[in-house]
């Protein structure tokens, strides 16, 4: 009996099936069905092709627009929700909050300092990335200190996301990715393609010229940019130790923190057996202050905070800094103890961060968008998607999946997919040449490095694999047609900024 029970569990172990390790607790059902094919088009092109502005009642299928504030909370959080307190000043999510920091970072992240603040609470994280930056401004005159028309100031980074973008050039600083090699290669076997480009970031460096234009570094775990792609434990502490060693502060942009330690617990030597808490704790021992969007793994639907360490280099550096956070945070959100979230907000998030580094719910979270992404290549019946796939999303390369095709950028051939799939019932969006360039006197400049990819976000703790399955279907069946997609044009909002969110296209003629 006893051979047999090894023998049947040790062929358990390797089955490969596994249960959710959570339940539904509560669904939704949809006001409209998967065949609606032709009311959803006639929606869409109200909407001007957008499909951010689409109503997202009359999505049927996967909504796969962000993993943002998407997330299903678990029944736990719901509870918490029920004891918030509602109080003005110093509520009682507030102190849990900060406690919460401390054990889900570690122990440097405390505020000991009686006098001033070390955590920011904002509603999301763009207000946090704004307030920074506001603050950084102008503690260094950015607005006044221009190269002629160019920012003097450059905010170094291994992949900004577009609201950090844009919130940096808002405040007359530049935002340069130094992309890894392997992202920029397109190496399929590289486990850390979101990586910081360490030799170019020395260069920026050991240059006194450049030096001096660099305030603080950023990086952004896992580099969403970049494709979700991960950041290895090395990297991060190879680009501290450079940061440092020119005293320049290093920061992280920690929206998927959760996602990043799982990577590297799965395929960094130095974390080999370690729990996630403990390597969450690694990376975060690296950096002189975050900025998290708590919408991403702090598994709530709305929130964001900056965190930087009383004794690091930021604060050193620029001593000011916090408490003109606090001015700002009064200006625009509301008194610091709250930031912009009601009391119930923060007891959610600090539930939420406390399930977000259980290990069975990153394997599985993690496996599915990686079973999805498998889904769609084999829908395709060619490699479409970009690879390794990361922790939160699957990337659709549109250079692989439109190439041997007419369609010119200048097309949009990313946005008429996305607009496609919504037809089909799905929703994801382009995040390629049109979210990320511009245009510039009648012309359209590209990202560089370019950046093409249509993004399919996988929301936490939502999803199914049948539904997921029906995605990658949807995909499969335009790839096989996408001789005959056709471009589309811009009816408004080209040359706006943060333009993918606004504009208005309109079906090309064939
Ligand atoms: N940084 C990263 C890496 C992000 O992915 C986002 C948001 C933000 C900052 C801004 O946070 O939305 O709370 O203001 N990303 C979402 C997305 C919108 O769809 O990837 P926020």
């Amino acid at each position: 009996m006893a051979t047999f029970l090894d023998d049947w569990s040790a062929e358990f172990a390797r089955a490969k099936s596994r249960p959710r390790p959570y339940r539904n607790a509560a669904v939704s059902f949809r006001p409209c069905s998967i065949d609606d094919r032709e009311p959803r088009r006639r929606l869409l092109e109200e909407v001007g092709l957008n499909v951010f502005k689409f109503p997202a009642a009359m999505i049927p299928g996967c909504d796969l627009l962000t993993d943002s504030g998407t997330t299903t909370m678990t029944m736990k959080q719901w509870s918490q929700l029920l004891l918030g307190d509602e109080s003005y000043g110093s509520n009682e999510g507030y102190f849990e909050f900060k406690q919460q920091i401390v054990e889900t970072f570690g122990p440097q992240w405390e505020n000991r300092d009686r006098d001033q603040e070390n955590v920011f609470i904002f509603h999301q994280g763009r207000a946090a990335e704004s307030g920074l930056f506001t603050c950084m401004a102008g503690i260094l005159g950015a607005a006044e200190k221009r190269l002629g028309k160019e920012p003097f100031y450059i905010i170094p980074s291994n992949g900004h996301f577009d609201t950090t973008q844009a919130n940096i050039e808002a405040n007359c600083f530049e935002a340069r990715n130094l992309f890894s090699d392997e992202l920029r290669q397109k190496d399929e076997s590289a486990l850390f393609k979101g990586n910081m480009d360490l030799d170019q970031l020395r260069a920026l460096l050991a240059d006194p010229k450049t030096r001096e234009r660099i305030p603080l570094v950023y990086m952004t775990i896992t580099n969403n940019t970049g494709g979700g792609q991960p950041v290895s434990l090395a990297n991060i502490r190879a680009t501290s130790e450079l940061c440092h060693q020119y005293d320049v502060p290093f920061l992280f942009d920690a929206c998927r923190f959760a996602e990043n330690a799982w990577f590297n617990q799965q395929n960094a030597p130095t974390c080999k057996g370690e729990g996630i808490t403990e390597v969450v704790r690694m990376m975060f021992e690296s950096v002189d202050g975050f900025h998290i969007s708590l919408k991403k793994d702090g598994l709530v639907n709305m929130g964001g905070c900056l965190v930087v360490n009383e004794q690091g280099l930021l604060v050193k550096r620029y001593p000011q800094l916090r408490a003109m956070l606090v001015g700002h945070q009064i200006l625009v959100e509301g008194h610091p103890t709250y930031g912009g979230l009601a009391g119930r907000d923060l007891k959610g998030v600090v539930e939420g961060l406390k399930t977000v580094v259980r290990e069975e719910y990153l394997t599985y979270r993690i496996n599915q968008v990686q079973r999805f992404g498998a889904a769609i290549d084999e829908q395709c019946g060619a490699s479409v998607v970009v690879k390794p796939v990361g922790g939160h999303a699957i990337y659709l390369d549109l250079d692989q999946f439109f190439a041997g095709t007419k369609l010119r950028d200048d097309q949009f051939p990313g946005v008429s997919l996305t607009a496609l799939l919504l037809i089909a019932g799905h929703r994801m969006c382009e995040l390629g040449v049109y979210a990320f360039g511009k245009h510039v006197d009648g012309k359209e400049v590209g990202p560089d490095p370019r950046v093409n990819n249509v993004r399919a976000a996988v929301p936490r703790l939502c999803y199914e694999d049948g539904d997921l399955q029906a995605a990658a279907e949807a995909v499969g069946i335009l790839y096989r047609r996408r001789d005959r997609i056709p471009g589309v044009e811009v009816a408004y909002g080209q040359d706006r900024p943060m333009r993918h969110f606004i504009s208005r296209f309109r079906f090309a003629s064939a």
